[in-house]
């Protein structure tokens, strides 16, 4: 049988069988934190249902410094059973609520701290004794159980609260006891009673400041099923059943209720345990004596450990003072029962000691004391009572206390208050305070922010004698030491005033600096100028005047005076600590850090509980305050400090950091930031009250605002000078959001449908999709076309816009869905299935319906995996036929994996459902038009003009039309929405969360100081404050709204930059090696680069005169005025698809030259060692569609060596060569790679060879060794010195940790050099002279940029963006990878392999921007959270990877790579790869060439690598460098054997020397 040890499991034990709810308060969100919330989180782990309601308890953890009791009142007043199990320490500042939480049936079990050392402190009991509630207080372990139960039994049967304490650490020595206790549990509490009093509760009393009357409202405090009905009070049950408004809950019932008694109370104790008693025999009574019937003397101890005084005083020898004495326990402290106090005391007492273990008293006599005087009374024949202070009495010293207790007691004269014991008195249970690792990102910036000025007058761990750390971090305490600091400040520059006068220094130099800083002393801008003058010139004189003011040193500087605060410190607990800082009107400010997640907010504040703190200090009116969340403006932050601390007068930043638990990942943290703030719910701003003659000035920083702000501005006028100012926020913010605009919107489009149709013929046909990526829509949409063909009355729109409840007076419905993530609906789909699925009472008996379906066997390869194979579509189907809907066909299904696709499905689908309807013999059909293709956008966009400039002065959407977010790639930039925020937005009937992402031309990736600085600009003032930097060396900014589109585009262009032809189906940026050490030969081949990047740009003048206008629209700001566009070289269609671009370097591969269209691998004149030429790849590409054998990534074929005059024009003539015979029916076979090898490689070189009038001469011998870069320093031949420097993944933005956007803004500031963005999105801060080194060296160091130790997987790894950006994204990438590296670490440093080099990529989805198949291990996003995971890529980019298993999650990653890596180091040739070992292993086959990447893929087998190695397979494709003689990316492995003879390199070795 289990057994129990603690009090603490017992308790939990109880109270989480007896609730519905119950509220754990823990000093932090881990469960080691309070001493039941293991117990606690263990049941609700293990979904154990309530023994009350049956079913699981809600368990919800709160920190203890959040106001904790809060969260009781709306569970309270939904009638659930509420307990709280706490610690004593959250008692006295929670008094407000208790006297209110007293009139609600609510239990708080409350553990006081203690050890063998120190004995609890009671007084955190005693300073509430008067509030209301209920005391029990257990003495032992099994009494604890006994007695929680009684509580939770009593508090059910009264209506009333209980608190139920105890000492944790003395109970929990006790012998451990059952656990079995569940029957007792449930007789106590499952009574009908309780059950009929849960299920009447009502609420209805609408705020709980409403009344603080003290009536409890409970007429009865019996259960009517007890044995023993109480007569003096009505049934619960009767009265519930006459007026079931009539709850203990209210206090505000028009009939007043019956308040409860002191004897009510008793009785029903009385009854509860005597049911207890009944069971197991073990007696109860609200007070205990022990000891002789005629004994003369008792003790009342309240605190000590009973048990063990007992006994001594038991085995009093007769000389003892102590002998003939009993001992009085309390069982039910209050209310106090002071008639029946007398009733246990035998009568032949004359003498009472009592002992309190109260260490805080507030007033002479401890309040025992008071209650046993006022029960015993003064008059004669009354027991003589004595109290006693109790301290630590040990095991050893009891009989000696005893003795010097009874002594004084027995005396004539007794004195008072004598002590006993050692006075040490724990504290009550609370650790010291502990700022949540998450919320020291804001005291980092302000750490940052203002270095050694800053000063937070609460600091967490700061030691302040006397004052406990609980205390010393408080607001309140901070405040008063605030206002000391600036008194103490004030005396110290009369002082320097004084000296300055009349003082006596060695010499006079000192006293003009002294007034002139004194002058200034108040000033926050010039004080610490003058502050340094005055110490330097203190510090030269020795005499005594100037070393007194030197001890004071810290007075002169000017602080940054902070406090920091929970936004709990805000609840309107009567003294909010935020008013007394408004009201005091002093310089200081406030950091206000709110946790509390959004939608935990949107439920639990539906009373308006919490004051909201900027509306409330606005209305203050001398406050400067600012809405802040570092998580979505990391600037605005920075910014909002900044104006707080030079503002002259009380300051208050709220700072935003939701989060459930502090070991939520920043990931998480974000996304709910973003949520909050994108909904308007938490809005950024900045606001400075009316100064003098100046306005208040009212700076929004988001883009909406919530309710009550916007009412707060419209009042003070602020709102219309706003909208004036800034137009563009007026549908923001006057619009009001939510679920009925949304539903107003569905019936507005319905309605106008149906008006149009009403004047067609026909049966009607609604088509409603569900699509995540067109397919769907497109069939829905085609469907719908043919069926109006057919004279159907059809409507076709998505099925979250349609209103469900006018789904039953539909004729014809027919579905069309698209599977997503696994077995899921879409999104635009999936609000319509919850409220089918959800819904009792929609009839479709009249509706006639028909679903198909959309997906892939093959998306979840796994046999366990096929129930998600067009489940959506499969379960809506039977979900209609439940809802009695008539079926027009079977469900159809079309397959990813059919000849044609879903089409193969559809073609045998659509005819049987024209059967259905009748209209299949329909004669004279019309020809179907064809869809619009990318093709038909470009011709008929006038040279990538389309609609964008009209588009662009629309202001109802943040959007621009389908056909011009195509063209607009060729402008260098996609339409892009934030899918953190899709839900959310959909819920308020929003549209997404439009923004645009930019991309740049930087050839080769060189920018100036100035450039980067202008870049940053951009990103800050235009984006999201973040810029990437790509794998194609260039800059890309996110998050640009659509007005400020125009903006960016012409700040980048004023940067010298474009980003003409950055995407779209053109050339594109054009890379080059970085290559630090040969700065002439790299920029002779940076020159090529620049040539063939200008060389074939697009003609048009479409950029320049849509982008780059003036204010005026009128005059272009470049030269070149559109006459009439030509295309000569791409011609009106431009390109079939994307065309990329390279130069590599030998031996460094830093930009994948395999990857690319065409690659160029530049020569070095062995004897000149300059440029010589260039051998030509031609037909690399990376992307590919999941699942699709005809989509395969492939690397380049070698043509042969050109001249470096000839590069641009050979890369001419193949993206010539490609425009003429690219496949440009069907884009997803439009690139380069399929043309060549559709054509054959030497037919295709034949035609460039052709056009170009030249032959290629024979490739030249190179030799490549890695493809990663090279970190840290590296000399030049000039003598320069460049330092790479790793940027996860290209994000340059700021963090609380790594300030790395400013650190390189400030480099830039002062480099005279160049910066170089590198191909696996590093940075190069180059060509620093020898006089700069120092200086630079410096300033990494100061921004932590300095740092390359890092894991050689880290350095060599790369995402691409993904979430929540990129809209072709399925899985994370950019935001996960350096999470999963971290997990891989730890095996890599067990291993020994910390400082090798294993190229690891990843990507959201198969289009392969970070080029993953190429990477020793990638990952590529298959669906949220999965991924297909490939091995085997070469080292150095030169072989294309293979399947090894697909849609692994993180545990089954882990689960491969580990022991992989681990048999990598065990079983590893010398120097050899990752990626060449697992191939030789037999773990994954190489894939030979692109096309047959899909072949021999291990997806299907288990993991083989446990066993033995199995034997070399196609053996030799292990080299780690080698020289390349024949073509490469064509050849098979035999071939490419024979070319492998390079040196064998010590892993890690070159790639990471610096
Ligand atoms: C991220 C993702 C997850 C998918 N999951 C499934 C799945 O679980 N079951 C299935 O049958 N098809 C699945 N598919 C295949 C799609 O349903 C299929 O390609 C469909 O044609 C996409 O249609 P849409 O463009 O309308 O979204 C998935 C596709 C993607 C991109
Ligand atoms: S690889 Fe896919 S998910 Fe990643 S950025 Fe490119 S398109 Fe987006």
């Amino acid at each position: 049988m289990a057994s129990i040890s603690s009090a603490s499991e017992a308790v939990a034990r109880i109270a989480y069988q007896a609730s519905d709810v119950v509220v754990s308060v823990q000093s932090s969100l881990s469960s080691a934190s309070s001493p039941f919330a293991p117990h606690l989180h263990r049941l609700s782990a293990a979904k154990t249902p309530s023994i009350v309601s049956k079913k699981q308890t809600d368990v919800l953890p709160v920190r203890a410094n959040a106001d904790p009791l809060l969260s009781t009142y709306s569970p309270l007043r939904a009638g659930s059973l509420v307990s709280v199990t706490t610690i004593s320490s959250i008692l006295v500042q929670s008094i407000p609520h208790l006297y209110k939480l007293a009139q609600y049936p609510v239990v708080i079990h409350v553990a006081l701290a203690s050890s063998s050392e120190t004995p609890s402190d009671y007084s955190d009991i005693t300073a509430i004794r008067q509030c209301g509630f209920t005391f029990l207080h257990s003495e032992t372990l099994r009494e604890a159980q006994d007695l929680a139960l009684t509580a939770h039994a009593l508090a059910a049967r009264s209506g009333r609260g209980v608190i139920h304490f105890f000492e944790e650490e003395k109970l929990s020595q006790d012998k451990p006891i059952s656990a079995d206790y569940e029957q007792l549990v449930e007789r106590l509490l499952d009574t009908p009673a309780s059950r009929s009093r849960r299920e009447t509760t009502h609420a209805h009393d609408n705020t709980i400041y409403a009344d603080s009357s003290r009536a409890a409202a409970a007429p009865s405090v019996a259960d009517s099923s007890s044995r023993e009905p109480s007569t003096s009070t009505t049934s619960r049950r009767d009265s519930d059943s006459k007026n079931s408004d009539n709850t203990s809950m209210t206090s505000v019932d028009s009939q007043p209720p019956k308040p409860v008694s002191s004897e009510d109370i008793f009785k029903a104790t009385k009854e509860i345990w005597a049911a207890i008693g009944q069971v197991t025999g073990r007696t109860y009574t609200a007070f205990e004596y022990t000891g002789p019937s005629n004994a003369k003397a008792a003790l009342l101890a309240f605190g000590a450990d009973a048990g063990v005084l007992g006994e001594e005083m038991g085995a009093a020898a007769p000389h003892d003072p102590f002998v003939n004495t009993g001992l009085l326990t309390v069982r039910l402290y209050r209310p106090w029962l002071g008639l029946v106090l007398r009733d246990f005391l035998p009568k032949s007492i004359t003498k009472i000691a009592v002992l309190e273990q109260v260490r805080r008293k507030t007033t002479k006599w401890g309040p025992l004391l008071m209650d046993v005087l006022t029960s015993i009374g003064g008059n004669a024949g009354a027991p003589q009572v004595v109290g006693y202070q109790l301290g630590h009495l040990e095991r050893s010293t009891i009989k000696q206390a005893l003795s010097g207790i009874f002594t004084n007691l027995m005396s004539e004269t007794p004195i008072q208050n004598l002590e006993v014991g050692r006075s040490a008195i724990a504290n009550a249970l609370q650790e010291a305070p502990e700022q949540p690792q998450l919320e020291n990102a804001y005291m980092k910036i302000l750490d940052q922010v203002f270095e050694n000025k800053l000063h937070i007058a609460n600091r967490l761990g700061a030691k302040d004698a006397g004052v406990s750390a609980q205390t010393a971090a408080s607001p309140e305490y901070g405040f008063g030491a605030l206002l000391a600091r600036q008194e103490r400040r004030k005396k110290f520059i009369g002082e320097v005033q004084t000296a300055a006068r009349e003082g006596d220094f060695t010499t006079e130099n000192p006293k003009s600096w002294l007034s002139a800083w004194a002058l200034k002393a108040e000033d926050s801008q010039k004080v610490n100028e003058a502050a340094d003058q005055a110490l330097a010139r203190l510090t030269t004189d020795a005499s005594p005047t100037a070393q007194k003011l030197l001890k004071s040193k810290s007075l002169f500087h000017k602080e940054s005076q902070w406090l920091v605060g929970s936004d709990a410190w805000a609840y309107d607990l009567g003294n909010s600590g935020v008013h007394h800082v408004l009201a005091s009107g002093k310089n200081i400010n406030m950091l206000i850090i709110d946790s509390t997640p959004h939608s935990e907010r949107a439920a639990a504040d539906a009373e308006r509980r919490k004051k909201d703190i900027g509306l409330y200090a606005m209305n203050f009116g001398n406050a400067y305050v600012a809405s802040t969340a570092v998580y979505s403006s990391y600037t605005q932050v920075l910014e909002a400090m900044i104006e707080a601390d030079k503002f002259d007068g009380p300051s208050v930043v709220l700072a935003y950091l939701p989060y459930h638990k502090e070991s939520d990942s920043p990931l998480a943290v974000l996304q709910e930031t973003k949520r909050a703030v994108d909904s308007g719910y938490w809005p950024l701003y900045r606001w400075q009250p009316a100064v003098g003659d100046a306005e208040p000035r009212f700076q929004l920083d988001s883009e909406r605002i919530k309710k009550e702000l916007e009412q707060f501005l419209a009042r003070d006028s602020q709102l219309t000078q706003l909208i004036r100012r800034q137009p563009e926020f007026a549908s923001n913010l006057s619009g009001s959001y939510g679920s009925e605009v949304r539903d107003l919107q569905k019936r507005k489009a319905k309605d106008a449908y149906g008006k149009l149709l009403e004047s067609l013929y026909g049966a009607p046909m609604t088509v409603l999709f569900a699509s995540d990526n067109g397919n769907a829509e497109n069939l829905a949409k085609r469907l719908g076309n043919r069926g109006k063909a057919r004279g159907l009355k059809t409507l076709v729109m998505a099925m979250d816009d349609y209103p469900i409840e006018d789904l039953p007076t539909e004729e014809n419905v027919i579905f069309v869905t698209s599977t997503a993530g696994q077995g899921e609906f879409p999104q635009n789909g999936h609000a319509m299935w919850q409220g089918l699925k959800d819904s009792t009472d929609l009839d479709l008996a009249n509706v006639r319906f028909s679903v198909f379906a959309l997906g892939d066997s093959h998306y979840w390869p796994r046999k366990e995996d096929k129930v998600y194979y067009n489940k959506p579509g499969k379960d809506l189907h039977a979900r209609l036929l439940a809802l009695a809907g008539t079926p027009l066909a079977e469900c159809g299904l079309g397959d990813d994996q059919d000849p044609d696709g879903y089409q193969t499905g559809y073609a045998d689908w659509e005819p049987k459902l024209w059967q259905a309807l009748g209209v299949d013999n329909v004669e004279g059909l019309p020809e179907e038009p064809p869809p619009i293709t990318n093709e038909d956008i470009k011709i008929q966009s006038n040279f990538l003009r389309g609609t964008i400039a009209e588009g662009l002065l629309d202001t109802s959407t943040g959007a621009i039309s389908a056909s011009d977010q195509q063209l607009t790639k060729f402008h260098g930039t996609y339409m892009q929405d934030d899918r953190d925020l899709r839900d959310e937005r959909k819920a308020q009937g929003l549209e997404p969360a439009y923004s645009f992402m930019i991309r740049c031309r930087l050839a080769s990736g060189v920018a100036t100081p100035k450039q980067w600085i202008q870049m940053d600009d951009i990103s800050t003032n235009l984006g999201n404050e973040t810029m990437k930097l790509t794998t194609r060396q260039t800059f890309q900014f996110h998050g640009i709204v659509k007005g400020k589109l125009r903006p960016a585009m012409q700040e980048i262009n004023k940067a010298l930059m474009t980003t003409l032809a950055a995407c779209g189906d053109v050339n594109r940026n054009v890379m080059c090696s970085s290559l630090p050490q040969h700065s002439k030969y790299h920029s002779q081949v940076h020159k090529v680069s620049q040539k063939i990047s200008d060389y074939l740009l697009p003609a048009t003048h479409a950029y320049h005169e849509i982008w780059l206008k003036d204010e005026d629209n009128k005059k272009t700001q470049v030269a070149g005025d559109a006459i009439v566009d030509t295309e000569p070289m791409y011609g009106p269609t431009y390109l079939p698809r994307k065309f990329k671009i390279t130069i590599a370097i030998p031996p460094h591969n830093d930009t994948d030259v395999y990857a690319h269209d065409v690659g160029l691998i530049a020569i070095q004149d062995p004897e000149t060692k300059l440029l010589k030429g260039f051998n030509i790849l031609a037909g690399g590409g990376m992307g590919v569609t999941h699942n699709n054998k005809k989509t395969y990534p492939r690397t380049g074929s070698m043509f042969g060596f050109c001249t470096p005059d000839q590069a641009h024009i050979v890369c001419e003539k193949i993206m010539l060569v490609q425009r003429d015979n690219g496949d440009r029916k069907n884009r997803k076979h439009a690139r380069l790679k399929y043309t060549i090898d559709d054509m054959g490689v030497d037919v295709f070189k034949g035609k460039v060879e052709e056009l170009w009038g030249q032959k290629f001469g024979e490739p030249a011998a190179f030799k490549f060794d890695s493809n990663i870069d090279t970190f840290g320093w590296q000399k030049d031949e000039n003598g320069k010195s460049h330092f790479t420097m790793f940027i996860e993944n290209g994000r340059i933005e700021d963090t609380a940790d790594f300030p790395m956007k400013t650190g390189l803004r400030e480099i830039a500031k002062v480099h005279k050099g160049e910066f170089r963005l590198t191909g696996n999105q590093h940075l190069i801060l180059s060509d620093v002279t020898e006089a700069d080194l120092s200086r630079m060296k410096e300033l990494l160091k100061k921004y932590k940029l300095d740092n390359t130790n890092f894991s050689g997987l880290r350095l060599s790894s790369s995402a691409c963006v993904a979430f929540p950006t990129c809209g072709l994204a399925m899985a994370e990438s950019e935001r996960y990878l350096p999470e999963l590296v971290s997990k891989l670490e730890g095996t890599l440093e067990e291993n020994g392999l910390r400082q090798d080099s294993i190229v690891m990529r990843m990507t959201g989805c198969p289009n392969g921007c970070a080029r993953p198949w190429l990477a020793e291990v990638a990952l590529v996003g298959k669906s949220f959270g999965a991924y297909n995971l490939m091995l085997g890529g070469g080292y150095h980019g030169q072989r294309i990877n293979k399947l090894y298993r697909s849609s692994v999650k993180e545990d089954e990653i882990l689960e491969i790579l580990k022991p992989l890596i681990k048999r990598y180091a065990l079983e590893r040739n010398q120097g050899e790869r990752f990626g060449d070992f697992v191939i030789r292993i037999g773990v994954i086959k190489p894939t030979t060439e692109g096309k047959y990447f899909h072949e021999d893929s291990q997806s299907k087998r288990p993991i083989p690598f446990c066993g033995a190695a199995p034997a070399l397979d196609a053996g030799g494709c292990a080299a780690p460098s080698f020289v390349l003689v024949s073509y490469f990316g064509d050849t098979d492995c035999v071939s490419l054997r024979a070319g492998f003879n390079g040196p064998i390199a010590r892993p890690g070795g070159a790639a990471f020397g610096a």
